[in-house]
This record gives structure tokens, C-alpha cells and sequence, in this order.
């Protein structure tokens, strides 16, 4: 046999008895075997040789081949167990290990009053109910009773969409919606968005938040209204406070009030937060003027009803001792992470 060839076979032999993983073995096929391996090499070289040269060449080149390829099957089968088992070992799992946490938002803090706000009237059986915030003149301003001259109709003071449509300015047109749409009798809240023509400062904000309130039924009164409101405060604020119904003007209520609860930082001693009276503002109601039902298809004869409005956001500032409104709509995550 050919010296070339009797050195192939026995240097292949040797690698391959060496060879611990498939890539090793991989590596000496290509270099003994592949297209431009030395066995390859050898048969290319063969041109200049007589036939019998050549035969005699090919037939022990052939031999030397299949050898190998013997050789190097049998090694893929031994390493290849070892592969899978080094796999195993690099790619392990330590299911004990703990996991990575994925951080979980929290819940915006005027959502927080609204879900307890609204958790206070479902469990004395109000509904929730909602409303566009985008809305006619009339829901919004007509059908509220709101006097032609009402200064908060003016272009200054409401975001006008067109001559008939705007953005609400308060919770109040669901009122008439819920009026024109619901059987009665009516129990329902209503937590939305509000807008005004406000310059945002501590205390101010273009968009802001209410939840409306209204009951109509046979029969209501202005008791009514106090006993569900006294009930509200006290579960809200704690129920040690006391509330004191101060007459007011809204054009869609008659008689109309503006409710203060006693101050439940001092108990109604007098302190910074209550400006030293004692007494804090809360919210705005009264007894449905009987425009308003009429306006919603109700026969004030037959029927009557209570409403009453919270804005939320002072509501909330109180309550977690916040001293800037805007640290609700500008997205610090340093702020909201705190609720
Ligand atoms: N809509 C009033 C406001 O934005 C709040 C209000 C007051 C709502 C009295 C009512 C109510 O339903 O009866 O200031």
C-alpha cells in the first residue's frame, strides 16, 4: 500500500481514538474525508498514473475510506452520548432557584377613592353607571336647568367640541341620561372624568374627577338624602364624624346643599387642614329639581329624587395628605408607586 495511505489510516486511527466529543470527530472526517481532505487529495493526484497504478491506488484508497468512515461512525456513536449528557450538564435547571419577580403596577390613587367610593353605594344598593365624556350642551347644561346666562356655559370656563357638543364639565348629564334611559326607580353612581378651563396649579386641573350620585323614586326626601349621606361620610372618613348640610345654589337641585364633614384630622378642634373651622367641604347635592325630571321624561307629581356630586381629587389629596394635584396626572412613578 501506498506510504501516503498506510500514514493516513494510522494518524486517522490515532485522532480518532483521541477524539472526546462529536465536534472533534466532526473536524477529523472533514480533514481525512471532506473535499479538500488528504484522501481526496491522493485520488485527485492519480492522473498521471499508469491504469494499473491507478487501480491498485484506488482500490487500497477505497479500503483506507471505508476504514475510516467505520472508524469515525462508531466514534460519533460513543461521543454523542457524552454530548447530550455535557448539554445537560451546562444547560441545567436549578428549579429551586428562586424566580425573577416581575414588578406589578399599582392602582392609580383616584382609582382607589373611586372603587371605595363606589363600594360604599353598591352595598347600600346603588348601581354604577357611565357616561360619555364627550356630551351635548343639552345634557350637560339644558337639561340641568342651567339658566341661559350660567357664567360656567361660557367659551372661557367649558372646552367647546362644537356649538352643541363639549367635554362635560361635571358628572351631572348622566343624570339625564340615566333618567331618559333607566326604569325606575333609579339608585345609581357615577364615577367619571371632568374638564374645565382651568390653569393647573396645586389645587386646579383641566381634567379632574367626580362621581355623581342620584335616587329617584315615590316618595323620597330630603331625609333621605342626609341619612345616605351621613351613612357615605362616616364609612368614608370614619365613624366619628359628624356632617352638617349648608344651603347652596345649583341650578339642578332645589333645595340645594353643600355638605362638610367635621374635620377627621382634629375631630373639628381646628387645625391647618380644616383652616381652623373645623369643618371640611366634601360635596355638593340637593333634590332633583323637578326641571331636571321633567326634562328626563319623569313626572315630578309622581316621582322624586336626591343627587349629589364629590370631586375626587381634593377628596383624595386629604386622605393621603398629597399638597400638589398635579403629582396625579404626571406620571411619576415615584409618586404612584407609594398607593
Ligand atoms: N355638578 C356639581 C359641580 O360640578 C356638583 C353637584 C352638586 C352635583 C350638587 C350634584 C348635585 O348632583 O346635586 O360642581
Amino acid at each position: 500500500m501506498d506510504d501516503r495511505l498506510t500514514r493516513i489510516l494510522t494518524e486517522a486511527k490515532e485522532q480518532i481514538k483521541k477524539a472526546a466529543s462529536v465536534s472533534d470527530t466532526e473536524e477529523i472526517r472533514v480533514r481525512v474525508l471532506g473535499k479538500q481532505g488528504q484522501l481526496t487529495e491522493i485520488l485527485r493526484s492519480m492522473g498521471k498514473l499508469s491504469h494499473e497504478e491507478k487501480k491498485a491506488l484506488g482500490q487500497d484508497a477505497n479500503s483506507v475510506k471505508v476504514e475510516i468512515e467505520k472508524l469515525l461512525e462508531e466514534k460519533f456513536e460513543a461521543v454523542k452520548g457524552s454530548a447530550l449528557e455535557e448539554q445537560f450538564r451546562t444547560e441545567k435547571i436549578d428549579v429551586t432557584e428562586p424566580g425573577i419577580a416581575r414588578t406589578l403596577g399599582v392602582k392609580h390613587p383616584i382609582t382607589l377613592t373611586i372603587n371605595e367610593i363606589s363600594a360604599i353605594f353598591m352595598s347600600m344598593g346603588f348601581s354604577i353607571a357611565e357616561g360619555p365624556e364627550v356630551d351635548t350642551v343639552f345634557n350637560n347644561f339644558d337639561a340641568l336647568n342651567a339658566p341661559q346666562n350660567h357664567p360656567s356655559r361660557d367659551m372661557s370656563d367649558t372646552f367647546y367640541i362644537t356649538e352643541n357638543t363639549l367635554l362635560r364639565t361635571h358628572t351631572s348629564p348622566v343624570q339625564v341620561r340615566t333618567l331618559m334611559n333607566q326604569p325606575l326607580p333609579i339608585k345609581v353612581v357615577v364615577p367619571g372624568r371632568c374638564f374645565r378651563c382651568d390653569t393647573p396649579d396645586a389645587t386646579h386641573s383641566p381634567m379632574f374627577h367626580q362621581v355623581e350620585g342620584l335616587l329617584v323614586d315615590e316618595g323620597v326626601t330630603m331625609a333621605d338624602l342626609k341619612g345616605t349621606l351621613d351613612c357615605f361620610a362616616k364609612r368614608i372618613f370614619g365613624a366619628d364624624v359628624r356632617t352638617k348640610f349648608r344651603p347652596h345654589y345649583f341650578p339642578f337641585t332645589e333645595p340645594s346643599a353643600e355638605v362638610d364633614v367635621s374635620c377627621f384630622k382634629c375631630g373639628g378642634i381646628g387645625c391647618r387642614m380644616c383652616k381652623w373651622s373645623g369643618w371640611i367641604e366634601i360635596m355638593g347635592c340637593g333634590m332633583v329639581h323637578p326641571n331636571v325630571l321633567r326634562a328626563g321624561g319623569i313626572d315630578p307629581e309622581v316621582y322624586s329624587g336626591f343627587a349629589f356630586g364629590v370631586g375626587l381629587e381634593r377628596m383624595t389629596m386629604r386622605r393621603y395628605a398629597i399638597n400638589d394635584l398635579r403629582l396625579f396626572f404626571e406620571n411619576d412613578l415615584r409618586f404612584l408607586g407609594q398607593f
